[in-house]
């Protein structure tokens, strides 16, 4: 067995940088290829990882020939959603093929689109015979892993199991074109950020140690969503300007505002709830994630803004914009919350830790893309939901087939 994983990134933008950055806090794996579409973004990501001494990637353009590269030992697929199934199909061709040998591959959220594109990852990896992680970087998150294991150990273990999950992220908006576009992204604010609040919640009610799909049994959903911000026109008139005519919030919006209750059956047979809140119009300081687990007679709660530290810039002050306080930052001065290290706050570093651990080992990771295709069925049925304004029941509905009207471009906030 080799002691030491060689990682091949596929795609070279934001998250890709952040997981760059979240290599150092890992001490058996190297970042030994970068691939993506824009040979400058590429040089980039290969920089940084020189600079932080996490690697001395080969960069290419061709994700096929990166998998070729013998120092690939795994992959972590970071293209955006609307590539995801094209890179996936490429990078397990070439395995099929016998053209390069992988132990694992780790693929970003969310899984897809639609149901029957998660369902075909899933099946093309399996397929390849391949080791997988889906990367929810939120439930590896140390104040969220470590509240967790106490409550429960502490809490669940005297009184009994949690039954709500509290679950947000919010933001001013995404960093790109395509993340705003319904059919490009598969939805707007629901599909993009509720996948997070979901899987945490799932992670948070269920007991350390166990799979979340043999605790929990999900039962219905109920959401609405809806446009509070973006269409609003001088807004959409702001993306128009920033992104180009294709983002086009009067005529084909997306929602920035969702909110989705699901309720389970936990393995005790009692309902548990997991309440997640995601926008896109939310302007604070910067990122705020947001999680609270209640049960009979204990609770937990992690709001990344309270950082331990804080910086206070006077109003003589003016700064040039930037992401260095906090990502998504909104403001340069007055009292800011500052993150010292976001790839370790937010998650990245132990879920980069435990993959390639899992992959070195040989052992299934926490989090794999089963966990990635019961994340696609809630949302889908989160977006079927609050299209016909009524709850939906997770056990019967037939969602393999389900295109939310946001992806498909005819949705209307507030019809
Ligand atoms: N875990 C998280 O919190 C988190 C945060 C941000 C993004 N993401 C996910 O990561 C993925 C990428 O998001 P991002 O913010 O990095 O997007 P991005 O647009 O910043 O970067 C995507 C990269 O993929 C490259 N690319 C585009 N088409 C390609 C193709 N056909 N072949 C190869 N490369 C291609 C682009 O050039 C770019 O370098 C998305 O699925 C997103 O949902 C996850």
């Amino acid at each position: 067995m080799r002691e030491r994983l060689g990682v091949g990134i596929v795609g070279s933008g934001f998250i890709a940088e952040f997981h760059t950055r979240a290599f150092r806090g890992v001490r058996d794996a190297d970042v030994t290829a970068v691939s993506g579409r824009t040979p400058e973004t590429v040089r980039r990501v290969c920089d940084l990882a020189r600079e932080l001494r996490v690697g001395d990637p080969t960069g290419y353009g061709d994700v096929r020939e990166m998998v070729r590269d013998p120092l690939v030992d795994a992959v972590w697929v970071t293209t955006p959603n609307h590539v995801r199934l094209e890179t996936v199909r490429a990078i397990v061709e070439e395995v099929s093929s016998g053209r390069a040998a992988l132990r694992g591959i780790a693929v970003e959220k969310p899984l897809g689109r639609t149901v029957a594109e998660a369902a075909e990852v899933l099946a093309l990896i399996e397929g390849a015979g391949l080791a997988h992680g889906y990367l929810e970087n939120q439930v590896f998150a140390p104040g969220v892993t470590r509240a967790h294991e106490l409550v429960w150990a502490r809490g669940a273990a005297a009184a009994g199991a949690p039954y709500l999950a509290r679950c947000a992220e919010e933001h001013s908006g995404p960093h790109r074109a395509w993340f705003w576009q319904g059919d490009k992204q598969g939805g707007g604010v629901l599909n993009d950020m509720m996948c997070h609040s979901v899987e945490a919640g799932r992670f948070l009610l269920t007991p350390p140690g166990t799979a979340k799909a043999d605790w929990l049994t999900p039962v219905s959903v109920d959401a609405t969503i809806a446009c509070l911000k973006w269409s609003r026109p001088a807004y959409a008139a702001r993306l128009r300007e920033r992104y180009g005519p294709e983002v086009d919030y009067l005529r084909a919006p997306s929602e920035d505002y969702a909110r989705a209750t699901v309720t389970y059956r936990n393995g005790d047979g009692d309902e548990v709830v997991v309440e997640g809140t995601t926008s896109w119009s939310y302007v604070g300081a910067g990122l705020r994630l947001t999680f609270e687990l209640l049960g009979p007679e204990y609770a937990m709660a992690v709001n990344s803004l309270d950082t331990e530290a804080k910086v206070f810039l006077s109003r003589e002050i003016s700064g040039t914009p930037g992401e260095d306080l906090v990502e998504k930052q909104n403001a340069e001065g007055g009292l800011m919350p500052v993150l010292s290290d976001e790839a370790g706050a937010y998650g990245y570093t132990e879920e980069n830790r435990h993959m390639v651990r899992s992959f070195l080992d040989g052992t299934p990771p926490v989090e794999s893309l089963h966990d990635g295709l019961a994340v696609t069925r809630v949302l889908m049925g989160a977006y079927l939901s609050a299209q016909e304004g009524r709850r939906v029941d997770l056990t019967s509905s037939d969602l393999d087939t389900f295109v939310p009207d946001v992806a498909g471009g005819n949705w209307r906030s507030g019809v």
